[in-house]
């Protein structure tokens, strides 16, 4: 008797689930509009809309989570001004929309759709977002939507190239933020030469982020770092395309480009119900497409940031004294063609444009080299492929132009220059054949010489020698190509010993959480600092050096650069490069040196913090947690440009804690949010607050800490609470900001709104840091901040009897952290 009712119910659900939601249509079927078709796991949905307060509609595709995301667009171009469209397919596998006159408004008649034989059309909303129209007769698809893209790329979604076909598929933005129609803004493949990604705006290129090297296009080094998002390049006789995949298909992410040509990944976050930024595309003067015109490279941490290649000068010497760079260099000397030229080796840089390029898949690094030497026009050559130790070959034979030094990872490209050119530089490391030989021979007799003369220093050494030592330091500051070899150099213990006079009291800098901070001065002149590193680090010498070594290689024009480090009798030392301006407290909270510190500088101060945190945080390859930032940890250079400091440090020391619980808790009073103090729950959003701290110290220039607002027993955090809520932020500025002509007061109240975001009680409710970084450079509309972590001491104690006093503004002088003391 139950099995029949059983099947009863079942039939009628299933009946009851076609007739609400389908995810396909026949001929003899349509939608209307405010009916939608729902892909079979709800993922996307399709139907008509209007974009935002526009009254127009349009048929699009949108997430079933978010369903004002609108992933594609049919009629674009076209839309509907009532209610009475209709969207069908009609018996050809064609789909269209009609108005209320049955006239097709738009239509998805193409070449390939047109003239088939067609039998039992469907249209079907796949859960990956594709609309596709099939037949009964072929497998593959009559038309689909992944095809035409709007200015979303969605997962699996292919940009570039079917060969067979003809189609050219690439993203357009939209005119704005309630206009689907198509601007003039592309991003997609350019197919001369070896096909790069570039972003265009109508027929000319804006930015170039390049070629593909097998890991990454050759201007975006941190693509393959994001763990989200898998960038995959295929090139065949059939199509040329990348694409990118989700580890985890039940994470939904979308990578748009906006109206003003930026293009960004956003992932859904379901618990907050928003888009969350995930990728930041780069957008320094460096990004834009031949800003240093030909044969110049761009590095965004140099000043002026083009300069001419090697042997190269500048066209038009005058414009380029200008920093008018768009007419680059030209060549200094005239190659010798045939007759010895060579080629000098450029390290960790974006590849110029390869319009004009040829490739080989097959051929070695050594056979490329031969190629282009015999080709008179031939300018440069470089590996195809970097995996593997590299293979392939690659040739230019137009202008090198938009040549970028990267800040991390990059490419090594060989220039041609004449044999002179090299002569002069001294630092020939690729000949004409002609030379070759010469070479080998000479130093083949160098190399003798040495070995002797090594085994004799080494004996004598051995002999000198009262016990071994694990690790030999070499002492090669003075060479100065180890910036070029990217190895972390090791610096002896004599060296660093005598560069500090025997790390003399007269030498320190400072004291910090992790150990003592010493100016030194190297031989050749070069002024260091150097951290020695208290002794209680669990961690063994080689997995210390395989830390540093890493830490080494984050490099951001935001971080302090580390040049090496030494680890030898129990010493651990780490070498960075000295800053004169000294930290940033030393001058936002002196009476009289903060008055050289204007709204600009302190607002390019906060950006360039926020920018190093982003990087530590999201685009670098460790994702450091600093958990220690504050006032006298950002130290500025002759520029005034921030520099996070003892960044690493937290990791190296702790190893295990990553977002966990932590036992040992390093950090400072006045920095450190509620959960932090209280539990030792660590997580980025740790350093947001330390970041919103400092962030409001620097407009108010005062303290958080030594703060104290004695008639409400508010520190600084609460003081800005009751001014803002009480509508008077202004007050809370440093009133010598105000008085200065570079004070924008739009900008100074938008850092104070963000920075209260930052402060706020709850992890959750801070922003991460890469929409901070949007915050603080756009003029979107912000959140309302909450009540902030920490802010009175009266308040913890109302609400919760059991708190620490973790407010005490009378304590001593220096900032007492539970384990560790503070710097300076
Ligand atoms: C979108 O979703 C919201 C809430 O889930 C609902 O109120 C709104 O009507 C939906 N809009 C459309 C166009 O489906
Ligand atoms: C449009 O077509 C439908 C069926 O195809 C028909 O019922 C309707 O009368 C037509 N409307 C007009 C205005 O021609
Ligand atoms: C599709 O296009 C072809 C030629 O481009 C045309 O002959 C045909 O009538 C069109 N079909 C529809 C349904 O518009
Ligand atoms: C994208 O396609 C349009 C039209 O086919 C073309 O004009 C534009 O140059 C393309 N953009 C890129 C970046 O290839
Ligand atoms: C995929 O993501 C969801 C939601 O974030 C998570 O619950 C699930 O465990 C993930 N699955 C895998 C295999 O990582
Ligand atoms: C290049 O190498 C691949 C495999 O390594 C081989 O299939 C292909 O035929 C080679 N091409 C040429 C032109 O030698
Ligand atoms: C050099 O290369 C260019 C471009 O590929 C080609 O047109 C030219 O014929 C080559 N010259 C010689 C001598 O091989």
């Amino acid at each position: 008797m139950k099995a029949p009712s059983a099947l009863f119910i079942y039939s009628l659900l299933s009946f009851l689930r076609t007739s609400t939601t389908l995810d396909t249509i026949t001929p003899s079927q349509f939608i209307r509009d405010g009916e939608t078709l729902v892909s079979a796991d709800g993922s996307f949905e399709l139907g008509f809309f209007s974009p935002g307060s526009s009254k127009s509609r349009y048929v699009g595709i949108w997430f079933g989570v978010s369903n004002d995301t609108v992933v594609w667009v049919a009629n674009r171009e076209t839309p509907l001004e009532n209610l009475d469209g209709l969207f069908k397919v009609t018996n050809k596998g064609i789909l269209v929309l009609l108005d209320s006159t049955n006239t097709t408004i738009w239509s998805s008649n193409t070449s390939r759709t047109a003239g088939n034989n067609i039998n039992n059309p469907t249209a079907r909303l796949l859960d990956s977002g594709n609309l596709v129209v099939k037949d009964g007769n072929t497998e593959s698809p009559l038309w689909q939507s992944f095809d035409y893209p709007s200015d979303t790329l969605l997962p699996e979604m292919k940009i570039g190239w079917d060969l067979v076909s003809g189609l050219d598929r690439n993203l357009t933005s939209w005119k704005g933020t309630e206009d689907p129609a198509q601007s003039e803004i592309s991003e997609g493949l350019d197919r001369g030469g070896l096909p790069q990604l570039v972003d265009k705006e109508g027929d000319n290129i804006k930015v170039r982020p390049g070629s593909w090297n097998g890991l990454y296009f050759t201007g975006m080094p941190w693509l393959r770092l994001n763990p989200l998002f898998k960038y995959e390049f295929v090139m065949n006789e059939k199509e040329i395309y990348y694409d990118y995949k989700i580890p985890n298909k039940s994470i939904f992410v979308r990578y748009v480009l906006n109206p003003s040509g930026i293009g960004q990944g956003f992932k859904w976050m379901d618990h907050t119900k928003s888009w969350e930024p995930v990728t930041t595309s780069q957008s320094d003067e460096c990004a834009n497409y031949a800003h240093c015109g030909a044969y110049a490279s761009c590095n965004i941490n140099k000043s002026p940031v083009c300069a001419c290649l090697k042997g190269f000068i500048p066209k038009s010497p005058i414009d380029w004294n200008l920093a008018d760079w768009s007419g680059g260099c030209v060549r200094g000397t005239p190659l010798g063609c045939n007759d010895g030229d060579g080629f000098l080796n450029y390290k960790g840089v974006k590849l110029p444009d390869t319009s004009s390029s040829w490739f080989d898949r097959n051929m070695s690094l050594k056979e490329c080299e031969e190629l282009c030497l015999k080709n008179c026009s031939c300018r440069a050559y470089s590996n195809l492929d970097i995996r593997n130790g590299g293979s392939g070959c690659l040739l230019w034979f137009a202008d090198l132009v938009d040549l970028v030094v990267l800040q991390m990872d990059g490419q090594d490209l060989y220039i041609r220059v004449a044999a002179s050119v090299l002569d002069h530089i001294g630092k020939n490391r690729h000949f004409g054949q002609k030379y070759q030989v010469i070479i080998i021979v000479c130093s083949a007799i160098l190399l003798m010489v040495m070995l002797v003369l090594g085994l004799v220093f080494y004996v004598r050494r051995m002999k000198l020698r009262k016990e071994g030592l694990d690790i030999r330091c070499q002492n090669d500051y003075n060479n100065e190509d180890w910036k070029e070899d990217m190895e972390l150099p090791i610096f002896d213990l004599i060296t660093i010993s005598n560069a500090t006079n025997n790390f003399a009291s007269s030498n320190k800098l400072g004291e910090g959480g992790f150990g003592s901070v010493y100016k030194g001065t190297l031989l050749g002149g070069q002024e260091i600092a150097v951290k020695r590193l208290s002794k209680n680090s669990r961690q063994g010498f080689n997995e210390f050096k395989n830390e540093v070594i890493l830490i080494a290689k984050l490099q951001h024009r935001n971080l302090v650069k580390l040049l090496g480090c030494c680890i030898q009798e129990n010493e651990k030392l780490l070498i960075y490069e000295y800053l004169h301006n000294k930290s940033l407290d030393s001058f936002i909270f002196d009476q009289t040196k903060s008055r050289l510190l204007d709204w600009r500088m302190r607002h390019n101060i906060i950006n360039g913090i926020a920018r190093g945190l982003l990087y530590l945080h999201e685009d670098s390859r460790l994702r450091i947690i600093h958990r220690d930032l504050k006032a006298s940890n950002i130290l500025l250079d002759n520029n005034m440009t921030p520099k996070i400091s003892d960044f690493g440090l937290a990791k190296m020391f702790g190893g295990d804690q990553t977002e966990a619980d932590t036992s040992r808790i390093v950090g400072t009073y006045g920095y450190m949010p509620p959960e932090y103090a209280g539990y030792g729950q660590v997580s980025v959003k740790t350093d947001v607050f330390s970041f919103g701290v400092l962030l409001l110290e620097i407009v108010c220039g005062k303290k958080n800490k030594e703060f104290y607002n004695s008639s409400q027993c508010l520190n600084l955090l609460g003081h800005a609470w009751r001014l803002w809520i009480e509508d008077r932020p202004t007050e809370l500025i440093d009133e010598f900001l105000i008085l200065g002509d570079s004070c924008i007061l739009s900008e100074v109240l938008r850092c104070i709104h963000v920075g209260l975001l930052c402060v706020q009680q709850r992890p959750k409710d801070r922003p991460n840091m890469s929409s901070m970084v949007l915050m603080l450079s756009s003029e979107n509309k912000l959140p309302n901040p909450r009540e902030p972590g920490y802010y009175t001491e009266k308040a913890l104690v109302g609400k919760d009897h059991s708190s620490r006093k973790l407010e005490n503004p009378s304590s001593s002088t220096n900032e007492i952290t539970f384990t560790m003391l503070e710097a300076r």
